[in-house]
């Protein structure tokens, strides 16, 4: 498939940052046994994606910012393009040694998400969207489900645990749904969790006390491929609030609903 020189770009540095990480990943399952496990390890997997990233990035786009999870923000000197990127989503899945984690990268020009990657090295699913061009996995054109009624939907979540998010309102809000759709799904990776609503695989989500870099790639995805994205209140301030609600428009505002009764 014919890709923009601007997507070109992003799955090169995507595709080097996740040869590191696919051989760190091996890595880590022979760390398991040790009682320390293999944190330390994780850590300087994550910086190291990161750097490539970064690296790829600004030699094919000098002067782009750079907001990473690792390095914070890099300032470029075009100030109208921003990379938004999380080098490892999914940290606790990849110290585990379970395969759901992702490299996830955003593009945004004056405030306005223009593309965005989501790739696990893994199973080497690659999504892939741009403004106005459609979404894709493996370049092949994706779309969210169909589905109308939270009775026939799988719905994916974030769940708070020790040290994050509220307990009693994850609690309650977990519970509410929980009494409405076919099935609940808590992955542990949010850009594939948006990317599997893109590819129609969930029909919805939703997740409090997320950063920029879990959200800019995914959002773009969901929408390119026909579904909807607002915050957990059904306004258009992911990014700023951190909270996401996903799918088609329909149980998009079945999940703000639900989530407003809880
Ligand atoms: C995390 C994952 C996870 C979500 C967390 C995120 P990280 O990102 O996306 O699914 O529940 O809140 O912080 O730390 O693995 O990059
Ligand atoms: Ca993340
Ligand atoms: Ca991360």
């Amino acid at each position: 498939m014919h890709h923009s020189a601007l997507l070109n770009v992003m799955i090169a540095a995507a595709r080097k940052a996740a040869r590191s990480l696919k051989r760190d990943f091996g890595e880590v399952e022979n760390l398991q046994v040790s009682l320390k496990g293999p944190a330390n390890f994780v850590s300087a997997a994550d910086r190291k994606a990161e750097e490539t990233l970064y690296a790829e990035l600004t030699k094919a786009r000098p002067g782009y910012g750079f907001l990473g999870e690792e390095g914070g923000i890099r300032e470029g000197d075009d100030k109208t393009h921003r990379w938004i990127v999380d080098p490892l989503d999914g940290t606790t899945n990849f110290l585990h040694g379970i395969p759901q984690f992702a490299i996830s990268v955003g593009l945004e020009r004056e405030g306005v998400i223009v593309a965005g990657l989501v790739y696990n090295p893994i199973t080497e699913e690659l999504f892939i969207a741009e403004k106005g061009k459609g979404a894709f996995l493996n370049d092949h054109r994706i779309r969210v489900a169909g589905r109308k009624n939270l009775a026939d939907a799988v719905i994916a979540c974030g769940l708070p645990h020790r040290g994050r998010g509220d307990l009693a309102l994850g609690l309650r809000e977990t519970g509410a749904m929980q009494d409405q759709v076919a099935g609940l799904r808590r992955f542990g990776a949010a850009a594939l969790d948006l990317a599997y609503v893109a590819a129609g695989r969930f029909d919805g989500y939703w997740e409090r006390d997320l950063s920029p870099w879990d959200l800019a790639a995914g959002i773009i995805l969901v929408r390119e491929a026909g579904g909807f994205v607002s915050d957990c209140d059904g306004a258009d301030a992911m990014l700023d609030k951190g909270s996401v609600a996903a799918g088609n428009e329909t149980i998009r505002k079945e999940i703000v609903r639900v989530l407003k009764s809880a």
